[in-house]
């Protein structure tokens, strides 16, 4: 079986990397090409916003070592933020001593919501809209028989009352197996086309017709056992646990917690042509415990051998029918990497590499820091702010870090002494 720990990865070329990378995911190195400047023209980028005037490049990195369900993978990531591939290959590291990931999932089940406005006795109507759940099911299930030809499909009707400051909206909920898809077109469809028939039914007005980003039927787990050893000892996994129960119960600590969470899972989604913002969204509303308090989406408990157990469960909208998904060569090359056949595995996958991510920081937070590893990335960012070449930027670096001086001024200098030396 291909393995995901690659020797010397960071070490190599790109052109090594690329090579790399599609021998263990055993596809054609030529797919690679599509992160090439030209794989994706301006032409596409045109066809796929408004008002174009161009294309945006970020760097796509692979991260290692992830086992998922004892198959390994190689991750493709798309950030702006340097070490978030790094720490995901060091988390994925440190999961994989006891096995790796164990993930799993619910149905690929989201919901729209129908809002109507205007009812005089909400929960008459309610009922009634209930009454009536089959034909309002079928006249969504109308709208596409494909989903149902290939196991999805309307799997319910809900109604809700809500109270707002002054009336009670009556709220129905299509409930739809969206499969492959990250399924907001099919499910706003059928919203769209119930609406009449539930305004008419409610006696109301409808107003919203939308999916709900709260995609808490559609849910994405994953969990790895960290040998204590391997982490430094018992005083770091005392502290890993301190750090994640800070983040449980303060929310000043739960959004930076969650912040590294998301380094993992958007960087994967954005590479594989995903909805970056209605991940997020979903993370974000499920972050809400039952309470109605922010808090930590993952949990960092210790096991009865002393080593920790890192759990993460939140929405995962993600699909690889439709969108930039199939438009954008980039993406595809990149769900090519991953190997994932379906929807189901892919949100699996993503959900692995937020925890991977997760533990890295806890990890490194709990023992030397993170800024140790940050101002050398400054450093370098500094060295080629201020111009330094490929073989400059070495020497350039060392001397910044030396010096702990992380300033521009003081990079020109040494960087014009680098210059007169040579
Ligand atoms: C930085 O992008 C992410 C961290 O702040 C996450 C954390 O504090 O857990 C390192």
């Amino acid at each position: 079986m291909a393995t995901s720990r690659i020797s010397g990865f960071r070490d190599l070329t790109v052109d090594q990397r690329r090579d790399a990378v599609a021998e263990v995911a055993g596809i054609d190195v030529t797919e690679l090409d599509a992160f090439d400047a030209a794989g994706f023209s301006v032409d596409a980028a045109s066809h796929m916003s408004e008002n174009v005037i161009g294309t945006f490049s970020l760097p796509i990195g692979v991260a290692a070592n992830l086992t998922v369900n004892g198959r390994d993978v190689l991750v493709p990531m798309v950030t702006e933020e340097a070490s978030v591939v790094a720490a995901a290959s060091n988390g994925a590291r440190m999961a994989r001593t006891l096995g790796g990931f164990h993930t799993s999932s619910t149905g690929p089940i989201m919901q729209a919501q129908i809002q109507v406005v205007d009812v005089v006795d909400p929960s008459a109507a309610r009922l009634r809209i209930l009454e009536a759940r089959h034909e309002l099911m079928e006249l969504a299930a109308e709208q596409d028989p494909k989903l149902a030809e290939v196991g999805g499909g309307v799997k319910d009707l809900i109604v809700r009352t809500v109270e707002s400051v002054d009336e009670t909206y009556v709220v129905a909920h299509l409930v739809v197996d969206v499969r492959d898809a990250m399924g907001a077109n099919a499910v706003n469809t059928m919203a769209e086309a119930v609406a009449d028939r539930i305004a008419e039914i409610a006696r109301g007005r409808v107003v919203l017709r939308i999916l709900t980003n709260k995609a808490d039927l559609r849910l994405a787990r994953a969990r790895a056992v960290l040998d204590a050893e391997s982490l430094g000892g018992a005083k770091v996994v005392d502290d890993i646990v301190h750090a994640y129960r800070l983040a449980a119960a303060d929310p000043y600590r739960a959004a930076t917690h969650n912040k590294g969470i998301m380094n993992g899972i958007s960087a994967v989604v954005l590479a594989t042509g995903n909805d970056t913002r209605a991940v997020e969204a979903g993370a974000h509303s499920h972050a809400v415990g039952p309470d109605g308090r922010y808090t930590s989406l993952s949990t960092f408990e210790k096991d009865a051998d002393g080593n920790i157990v890192a759990t993460l469960e939140l929405p995962m909208p993600v699909g690889l029918v439709g969108g930039a998904t199939k438009t954008h060569a980039g993406a595809r090359a990149a769900v090519a990497i991953t190997g994932v056949q379906t929807a189901a595995e892919l949100a699996e996958l993503v959900t692995a590499v937020g925890l991977a991510q997760n533990i890295a920081a806890l990890r490194v937070l709990a023992s030397e820091g993170v800024q140790r590893g940050h101002m050398s990335l400054h450093a370098k960012n500094i060295a080629i702010a201020v111009g330094a070449t490929s073989d400059e930027i070495g020497p350039l670096v060392a001397t910044l870090i030396a010096e702990k001086a992380f300033r521009h001024d003081r990079a020109e200098a040494v960087l014009a002494e680098i210059r007169g030396a040579g």
